[in-house]
């Protein structure tokens, strides 16, 4: 063992399943303590700090890569933040505390506690902007869909790859105003959208079960945190996705080539956003197509958590009845 989270030639050690997975779980529900009461700031706050809080305790060291966002914006979760009580910085951290702040505070459905962590190096740092995204689930040919494809296009190739027609196949897309175009595409071609109103970690893991969630590609524009947490989902459940930075202004351009992205123009591929030996996890916050949201009951909490593991290709769904200790409340 070289370290806490490393296990020699066999990159992040297994047990971290069940450590993320724990870390997912406290934050959901402590968001979801919150949820409904329509104050997005407290229900974000509690679960940042609840994450914050669990991370530091956590069994190994990880520098935050995507997180809150950078030092002078946040104070807790940003990016370059080194946490954990492992001896020594060997993983990676990607972190969305509470993906769907707004439909938590409206308690709707789809929002999540999501983490990833990688072997250094494994999860691309993005700047906080915006990201076009498409993706698919598994068993496609590669490159059966690309950003410089029209979205009759890429419908067409998918609905072939299925053997369907253009009428059978089901996009999700974020519903933004900036999706007009996008959408009139889509409808021209027969196919249906799903149209939601945030949560795009979600969208795109949807894709990786269409027969459950009726969902066969993502496609559209959100953040590029949120891409990475993506593709490190996709990275260990199998699909492909691309994702391209999207600058609105000058002082994002700045940033993003500050980050080493000289060219905005290129396609970013799942490969380059997430790589090498990863463990996801979400909890769901309120109930929704890929998981349940957290169930309260006296003195105690049930969760739903999705957890994978890249290595090994392990797609673990985890129900946990958490129960209030003497003296230690279940957030
Ligand atoms: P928050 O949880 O930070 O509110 O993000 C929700 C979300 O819908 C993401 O899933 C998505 O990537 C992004 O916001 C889209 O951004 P915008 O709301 O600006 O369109």
């Amino acid at each position: 063992m070289a370290d806490g989270a490393i296990s020699e030639g066999l990159g992040l050690d297994r047990m971290l399943v069940l450590e993320v997975a724990r870390l997912t779980e406290a934050t959901a529900i402590a968001a979801a303590r919150l949820r409904g009461r329509g104050n997005e700031m407290a229900a974000d706050q509690a679960a940042i700090e609840t994450m914050h809080r669990e991370l530091a305790r956590v069994d190994f060291k990880g520098e935050v890569v995507v997180g809150e966002g950078e030092q002078d914006e946040a104070t807790q979760l940003f990016v370059g933040e080194v946490l954990g009580a492992g001896k020594d910085t060997s993983v990676d951290i990607a972190v969305d505390p509470l993906e769907g702040t707004t439909i938590c505070a409206k308690a709707m459905p789809n929002a999540l506690s999501v983490l990833a962590i990688s072997e250094r190096g494994g999860l691309l740092r993005v700047p906080e902007m915006y990201m076009d995204k498409i993706a698919v689930g598994p068993g496609y040919p590669q490159g059966i869909v690309d950003l410089d494809k029209s979205p009759a296009e890429n419908l067409k190739a998918l609905a072939d790859a299925k053997n369907v027609p253009i009428t059978r196949i089901t996009a999700c897309v974020l519903d933004r105003p900036r999706h007009a175009d996008l959408i009139k595409s889509v409808r021209e071609t027969g196919a249906a959208i799903m149209l939601i109103p945030d949560g795009d970690i979600a969208g795109i893991i949807w894709t990786t079960a269409p027969r459950d969630t009726c969902i066969d590609i993502y496609m559209g524009t959100g953040g590029a945190p949120e891409g990475v947490l993506a593709a490190a989902a996709l990275h260990c459940i199998g699909g492909q996705m691309q994702g391209r930075l999207q600058a609105t202004n000058a002082e994002q351009r700045r940033r993003a080539q500050s980050m080493g992205f000289k060219d905005l123009t290129r396609k970013l591929s799942l490969q380059e956003m997430a790589f090498g030996d990863i463990i996801f996890s979400a909890t769901g916050v309120t109930a929704g197509a890929l998981l349940d949201g957290v169930r309260f009951f006296d003195k105690g909490a049930e969760t739903e958590t999705l957890v994978m593991r890249s290595r090994s290709g392990t797609v673990r769904r985890i129900r946990t009845t958490v129960r209030e200790a003497a003296g230690r409340h279940v957030d």
